[in-house]
């Protein structure tokens, strides 16, 4: 147990700060072992109370005000490392020297080395580590950078903002200065040192500023660097055209590195990447992982409004930043290639983590009520619901209008601190739309279900709609009150074909899709001359992160055919197999055999037959959801029997389909040169889809040969994650060539270890106590532990949830060791282990004691403890 319960923080405790810092001077003196950071803060007194900086393990040398030495009495370092300044004048320059060691920073928050280089993580807590500061956001400062450090050791300095000016020492060091005209919160700060080589190109932008674009990378991974540069420069181009939001400042950096808790991180100015997220040439990135890249270059850097320019208040508002930017970052990816399929990866996402989340121990609101660690709340909640929020309100208000409601936005809170009220209220007063039905979507944790009934009134020639919401209950939120559903919604006749449609009290039909806007618990919608009974295709777009219920099978696998709105046709599908699965698993489960439904056959048959027009698409129908998605279906969650029924399944459809999937599998075969546009993505994607169902009924051969031949990556691990699950040489030749081949390149070596953690074979288990002790896997960085531990856990669930707790116990070993080194990342990993409520009493009992295990750890960091012992509560 912790020697004192951690801390909670509230929102409801918001102060602001009692002091102010209008500029900030950093002087670094860099060493691996003993850096020093003087800092000069031109503080001015705010409101009351004492001044107070945080801190954490910062040994201090030295303290002044206006140039006179603070004495010790003065000067109260409190238990958390935080600086109290005794009777602190109204406004000065408060000046530090501190120590801190580099080297020995495995948390990778604060100032860190990675392979000999320098680099910084500060949001959310981080810049504490560096020096003494009021961290918190709402205190924003003009900052200036001077970093001095060995010039052969740091031939590269660099931070926020622009260079100015640089020199050289007569003991063989340098120094370079930054400057950044825009003021910024601490967590905002960047240094990145070192033996760098970068990528760099020009922008112009729409104004006629020159702009230097540079991507800083170790020796030898230059030639990966292509896509991450052309993302970032469509990302510029798009955020100009669509939000009118231009680039402010010359340079735009971005520093990749392969040690990194994150994605990536806004820095001003100073972008800090995982290498993941910017480095991709074919041969050893997979069309996923350059879809990555796009994503997550856009995200950081249309940032620059959304976050850095308007910033939060406190962290309770970081959805305002985050859910922000990921619609923004979605809308831009849709606008690259086809909206549709973009749509559906991201509600996949949605439903393979925000969903789970939602539903189990950590459900929080999207604005949280309250935190121990603020690290444990860069959630699938606040980021992806977060943007299915702002999509609501795009959607309920209409483009022209969010666009105008974005204008008035950063008109309004440029250079600020601001809350999620702020941005609502902007885009109320832009549209003109009273919103105030959206604030629950904030406040309130939890999934909402939706319901339909519907009755058809031949004589009177009506059809009745009826919409029910109800929220569910989640952990310290017992009651829950409705909030606004926009349903986008249109009806079909019996031939397919889309009705116009006429709500009672309108004078016309209306052509397409419309919006109804559900706002109380139950309302009924009454459709006039609607002549026989229609089919009703809701929620077109997921127009609303809900579950909806009530759809009949009937319809769906009607729809799946034949609704005009791609997103429903396959969610349709994805419906309906979801039941098909449920109802076989019940079967399983009761000793009967499940039996095959041949509307799967006609509907893999159909697919593949239409694939031409949009094979990405057709890859997304082809896909059976996932066992988690099934699983999560489920009263009492049963691993075993989902796995069984999905594998049964694919077994079926791919002997029973075998002629068409084969025939599409050769047609697609790859002539010619390797590209990573939409259609080639997709094209690769569907063929990958069709090799899975023909491995699965037994062509082994196929992925070997594929594996074999494959040009590319993308190719080649689609064939090596089948052949995973191979027994024999079949798998052994592949797996031992691709450790060979790729042992020296640590993002394609994360994919050999993930492969064989998601592995189905019976001696999973085993293997990954094995793979956790190969001389290649390495705890302390987070890709390599996600890679291993993160991929069992989330991406396994037959042998996670193994009936003899093995499984847990690995999880649970695996987050005790690594605590102590990264309390972020075993905080993240530690999740799945909270899963307990929704399995059988037998697992739910080991997966508790697992629990218990970690929490009984001294000096428990506090995100793991809060994420473990909130899941016991
Ligand atoms: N702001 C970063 C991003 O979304 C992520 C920072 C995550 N920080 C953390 N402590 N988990 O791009
Ligand atoms: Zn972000």
């Amino acid at each position: 147990m912790q020697d004192s319960a951690p801390q909670t923080t509230y929102r409801a405790d918001y102060r602001p700060p009692a002091f102010l810092i209008d500029t900030v001077e950093l002087d670094f003196r860099l060493d691996p072992a003993a850096t020093l950071v003087r800092a000069r803060l031109a503080f001015r007194r705010n409101g009351p109370g004492p001044m107070r900086l945080d801190g954490q393990g910062l040994a201090l040398l030295e303290a002044r005000i206006d140039g006179a030495v603070l004495p010790e009495a003065r000067l109260g370092l409190g238990a958390d490392g935080s600086l109290t300044v005794a009777d602190a004048p109204d406004s000065g320059m408060l000046e530090t020297l501190v120590r801190i060691a580099p080297e020995k920073n495995t948390e990778l928050s604060g100032l860190y080395t990675s392979g000999g280089n320098f680099y910084t993580q500060c949001e959310a807590e981080g810049f504490r580590r560096i020096t003494f500061f009021p961290d918190r956001p709402d205190v924003m400062s003009r900052y200036t950078v001077t970093i001095t450090a060995d010039r052969a050791r740091c031939p590269v300095m660099l931070s926020n903002g622009n260079p100015d000016g640089s020199g050289g020492n007569e003991d063989g060091t340098h120094w370079v200065r930054w400057i950044d005209p825009h003021p910024k919160p601490s967590y905002l700060f960047a240094l990145v040192a070192g033996d760098l080589v970068d990528v760099h190109e020009s922008f112009v932008t729409k104004s006629g500023r020159q702009v230097a674009l540079n991507i800083w990378v170790r020796r030898g991974d230059e030639d990966r660097c292509g896509h991450a540069m052309d993302s970032l420069i469509r990302s510029m181009r798009w955020d100009e055209e669509v939000f009118g939001l231009e680039y402010d400042l010359d340079v735009f950096n971005i520093a990749a590195v392969s040690d990194f808790n994150m994605g990536a991180m806004e820095n001003k100015g100073l972008n800090v990447f995982n290498t993941k997220y910017v480095l991709a040439k074919p041969e050893t990135a997979t069309d996923g992982d350059y879809q990555g890249i796009e994503t997550v270059i856009a995200h950081e850097y249309f940032h620059n409004w959304t976050g850095n320019r308007v910033t939060c208040r406190d962290w309770f508002q970081l959805s305002l930043k985050e859910g922000l930017t990921v619609f923004r970052d979605q809308e831009f990816s849709a606008d690259q290639g086809s909206r549709a399929v973009k749509r559906i990866r991201d509600v996949r996402g949605l439903r393979a983590a925000q969903f789970p989340e939602d539903a189990g121990p950590m459900a929080h609101p999207v604005r949280p009520d309250s935190y121990i660690e603020i690290d444990n709340f860069y959630t699938p909640t606040v980021y992806q619901k977060g943007a299915e929020v702002v999509r609501l309100i795009h959607t309920r208000i209409g483009a022209a209008a969010f666009r105008r409601g974005m204008d008035l936005y950063i008109a309004r809170c440029d250079n600020r601190a601001v809350t999620i009220e702020d941005f609502v209220a902007a885009m109320q007063e832009a549209s003109g739309v009273d919103l105030s039905g959206f604030m629950g979507w904030y406040d309130q944790a939890g999934t909402p279900e939706l319901t339909m009934e519907d009755r058809y009134e031949p004589e009177a020639r009506r059809w009745v709609l009826t919409l029910r919401q109800a929220v569910p209950p989640t952990p310290g939120q017992p009651d829950k009150h409705p909030v606004a559903i926009p349903v986008a919604m249109g009806l079909l006749d019996a031939g397919g074909a889309e009705l116009p449609t006429r709500l009672a009290g309108e004078n016309e039909a209306k052509p397409g899709t419309r919006l109804l806007m559900l706002e109380a618990a139950e309302q009924s919608f009454t459709f006039e001359d609607v002549a026989a009974p229609p089919v009703p295709s809701l929620l077109r777009g997921f127009s609303a992160p809900v579950k909806l219920k009530g759809v009949s099978q009937d319809r769906l696998r009607f729809l799946a055919v034949h609704d005009t709105d791609p997103f429903v046709r396959w969610e349709s599908g994805l419906q309906y197999a979801t039941a098909l699965m449920l109802q076989m698993v019940a079967a399983r489960q009761r000793g009967e055999a499940p039996g095959f439904d041949p509307a799967l056959e006609e509907a893999v048959r159909n697919t593949l037959r239409g694939a031409e027009a949009d094979p990405a698409f057709a890859a997304e129908a082809l896909s059976l959801p996932g066992e988690g998605f099934v699983a999560d279906q489920m009263e009492v969650a049963d691993p075993a029997a989902v796995h069984a029924v999905r594998e049964g399944l694919r077994r079926e459809i791919g002997r029973r389909c075998g002629d068409v999937l084969r025939a599409t599998y050769d047609a697609l075969a790859e002539a010619g040169e390797y590209r990573v546009d939409g259609r080639s993505i997709g094209r690769r994607a569907l063929r990958n889809a069709c090799l899975a169902y023909l491995v699965a009924a037994g062509e082994t051969g196929l992925a070997e040969a594929q594996y074999a031949a494959a040009g590319n990556m993308t190719d080649r691990l689609a064939a090596l994650s089948l052949l995973a699950d191979a027994e024999g040489p079949a798998r052994e030749g592949p797996l031992a060539d691709f450790h060979a081949r790729w042992r020296g390149d640590d993002l394609v070596l994360d994919k050999w270890f993930s492969i064989q953690a998601m592995s189905s074979r019976a001696d999973t288990p085993a293997a990954i106590r094995t793979l956790y002790a190969h001389p290649d896997f390495d705890l302390r960085n987070p890709n390599r532990a996600r890679s291993l531990i993160g991929a069992f856990a989330s991406g396994n669930p037959l042998h996670f949830h193994a009936e003899d707790g093995e499984g847990y116990r690995f999880l649970a070993d695996a987050v005790i060791a690594l605590d102590p080194i990264n309390g972020s990342i075993a905080a993240r990993l530690v999740g799945p282990l909270g899963q307990w409520r929704r399995q059988a009493p037998g697992r739910a009992a080991l997966m508790r004691r697992e629990l218990e295990r970690v929490l009984a750890v001294p000096k428990l960091s506090k995100g793991t403890f809060e994420k473990a012992s909130k899941a016991l509560a």
